[in-house]
């Protein structure tokens, strides 16, 4: 299953629309029932108005009718073990929860599983 994560968040890197920062970014997610959502990272000319990767693969969960996330992959093409931003952490973890495991990679394979509580300590969430 980590393969077909890995494989799935390489393959949509590439369709990134990262033409400011050109740093291309992939990211799938495993859902709840076993089915992998992906997303690119999309970027704008008004700069802010551009979004992670993490966040376009957590919208086609939602929109697909998945909330729950039980592993995601990141890649980035220029930066191995690329890890989720800070938002995108606090994203994750609405739909995770702090052993939502998240894999690292780099251009071959996964080469390193964290935590989201080890990313996110202390995190806020509804309970709070
Ligand atoms: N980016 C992601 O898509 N995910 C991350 O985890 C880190 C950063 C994107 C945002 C922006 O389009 C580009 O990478 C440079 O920051």
């Amino acid at each position: 299953m980590s393969d077909r994560l890995y494989n799935a968040a390489r393959a949509v890197m590439s369709r990134a629309h990262a033409p400011y920062s050109k740093f291309q970014v992939g990211a799938a997610i495993l859902a709840a029932n076993g089915e992998i959502f992906v997303g690119c990272n999309v970027e704008n000319a008004a700069y802010p108005e551009g979004w992670c990767a993490e966040t376009s693969a957590i919208a086609a969960m939602v929109a697909a009718g998945q909330s729950k996330i039980v592993e995601i992959a990141v890649i980035a093409e220029k930066m191995p073990k690329v890890t989720p931003c800070g938002g995108c952490r606090q994203r994750i973890a609405e739909f995770g929860s702090t052993d939502t495991m998240v894999h690292l990679c780099d251009a071959n394979a996964i080469i390193e599983t964290v935590r989201l509580g080890d990313l996110l300590p202390k995190s806020f969430s509804f309970e709070n």
